[in-house]
């Protein structure tokens, strides 16, 4: 695993410099517009106690490699906690589990005590019935202002019960079903 840490190229043009600053909750708000999945990574910490933190920012990085990666606030102890064994699981989960995410969204400890899961091949906790778990490496963390941006060497994946993806926008929890054109049939 390596550190990277680099800076956007530094500007002589002045305009460049007079960029408006976003207020943060306006940033919040609007970018609360883009729709996420909802995923739980998990691992172990140092002493082998399960852990895990729930995500939106989780996204596919790299086919050759397979690479995945999330974004972890530099503020969050659940990444701290998870970070340092470098392994770690992607639990995708299916509208049947917005409990857990919210469940694992929580600050507290011992977060997994009330959800069903067993080991991974990496130790890594995966979560029972969820739509899709990925199994990582950690494969180097980036740079990403108040967050990390953390890559995942991705060595072992399963979609055996491929339900309906949560999805969350908007600050609240919804569902997903393909086929918009279904729906200006119906309507018309
Ligand atoms: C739907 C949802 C998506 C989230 N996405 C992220 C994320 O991408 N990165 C992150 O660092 N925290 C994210 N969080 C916050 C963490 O899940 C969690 O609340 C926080 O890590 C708890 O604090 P702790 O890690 O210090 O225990 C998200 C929370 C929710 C409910």
């Amino acid at each position: 695993m390596s550190t990277v840490e680099t800076n956007a190229p530094e500007t002589n043009a002045p305009e460049m410099n007079r960029r408006p600053v976003p207020d943060p909750r306006h940033f919040r708000n609007v970018l609360g517009h883009y729709p996420t999945g909802v995923v739980v990574v998990t691992g172990l910490t140092r002493d082998g106690v399960p852990s895990g933190m729930t995500v939106g920012s989780f996204t596919a990085l790299s086919l050759d490699p397979p690479l995945v990666a999330f974004m972890a606030a530099r503020t969050s102890d659940s990444w701290a906690s998870l970070q340092p064994l470098g392994s770690f699981c992607i639990n995708v989960l299916g509208t049947h589990q917005e409990h857990v995410g919210r469940l694992v969204a929580g600050r507290k400890q011992n977060k997994l005590d009330d959800v069903d899961w067993r080991p991974g091949s990496g130790g890594a906790p995966i979560i029972a019935g969820c739509v899709a778990t990925i199994e990582c490496e950690l494969d180097r963390i980036l740079d990403g202002g108040d967050h990390e941006i953390v890559i995942g060497h991705a060595h072992t994946l399963t979609a055996d019960d491929p339900g309906e993806p949560l999805v969350f926008l908007r600050g609240g929890y919804g569902h997903f079903r393909p086929g918009l054109d279904d729906r200006a049939a119906n309507s018309s």
